[in-house]
């Protein structure tokens, strides 16, 4: 069979958490951050990549609700490389025909980054080869929370009656809330966990945990993965066909 003729399903939206930026900066004796940088490098080659494999959506987890933990020198720098990557990755986002938008709280972020995202969001609105979502601040949990909230405030408004509320109606209330559901999550890094990572809109996608850390994960490895995929059965929950 043809490369092509293999790779007969296509996953239309995959979710990546980019893992593994700390240990491959450590590893080489150079500080977490210097991984970060190569990891945001590596966000171009796999965005570029997208639309000859046949990827429409493609969603990163940058930053969590959790990693606000770190030490403020490591949240600060990575900050500080949203910035730089909003700044210098524009013109080749328009370029590719990719639009982006995030998903996240962004009440917590500074107002400047924050400006950035919205004009990043407003510029490339018009682009439809590749939906690139970036997580930044996100958490499901937090998610679900601030989703929740505001559906009761529908419901008291008189906006929601309760027993209308379906599985289609929380989906709607979600930051994504104008995505289709993931068809696959992948993270890199070797470790086996979702760490609050699309939690209800992934109920069934298929996870695939390599061990490449993310500053190694180039196109290849990402190509192998799909072609992985396009070999498993989906089953929904049904009998195979
Ligand atoms: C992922 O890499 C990037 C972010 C969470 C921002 P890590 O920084 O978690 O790298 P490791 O897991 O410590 O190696
Ligand atoms: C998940 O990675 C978050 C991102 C990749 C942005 P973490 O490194 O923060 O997750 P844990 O701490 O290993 O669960
Ligand atoms: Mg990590």
């Amino acid at each position: 069979m043809a490369a092509k003729d293999i790779r007969q399903v296509t996953p239309e939206h995959v979710a990546i958490i980019m893992d593994g930026n700390g240990r491959w900066a450590t590893r080489r004796g150079m500080p977490r951050l210097y991984g970060h940088r190569s990891g945001a490098r590596r966000v171009r080659e796999i965005v570029k990549a997208c639309p000859d494999l046949g990827v429409r959506y493609l969603t990163l987890y940058a930053f969590s609700t959790e990693n606000w933990k770190r030490s403020p020198m490591e949240v600060d720098g990575l900050m500080t490389l949203f910035r730089r990557y909003i700044a210098s990755e524009t013109q080749a986002l328009l370029d590719n025909g990719v639009r982006v938008r995030f998903i996240g709280d962004r009440t917590r972020l500074d107002p400047k980054l924050v400006a950035m995202m919205q004009e990043l969001e407003q510029t490339t609105a018009c682009n439809e080869l590749l939906h690139m979502t970036i997580a930044l601040n996100y958490g499901a949990r937090d998610e679900l929370t601030r989703a929740s909230v505001r559906m009761a405030d529908a419901v008291r408004a008189g906006k929601l009656a309760p027993q209308d509320i379906t599985d289609e109606t929380i989906s709607g209330y979600l930051d994504t809330a104008d995505l289709p559901d993931p068809d696959l999550v992948i993270r890199t890094s070797g470790e086996n966990r979702v760490s609050n990572f699309l939690l209800w809109q992934s109920a069934y996608a298929e996870y695939v945990f390599t061990p490449v850390l993310w500053p190694d994960f180039d196109a290849k490895a990402f190509d192998e993965i799909l072609m992985s995929f396009s070999a498993r059965e989906r089953r929904f929950g049904a009998v195979a066909q």
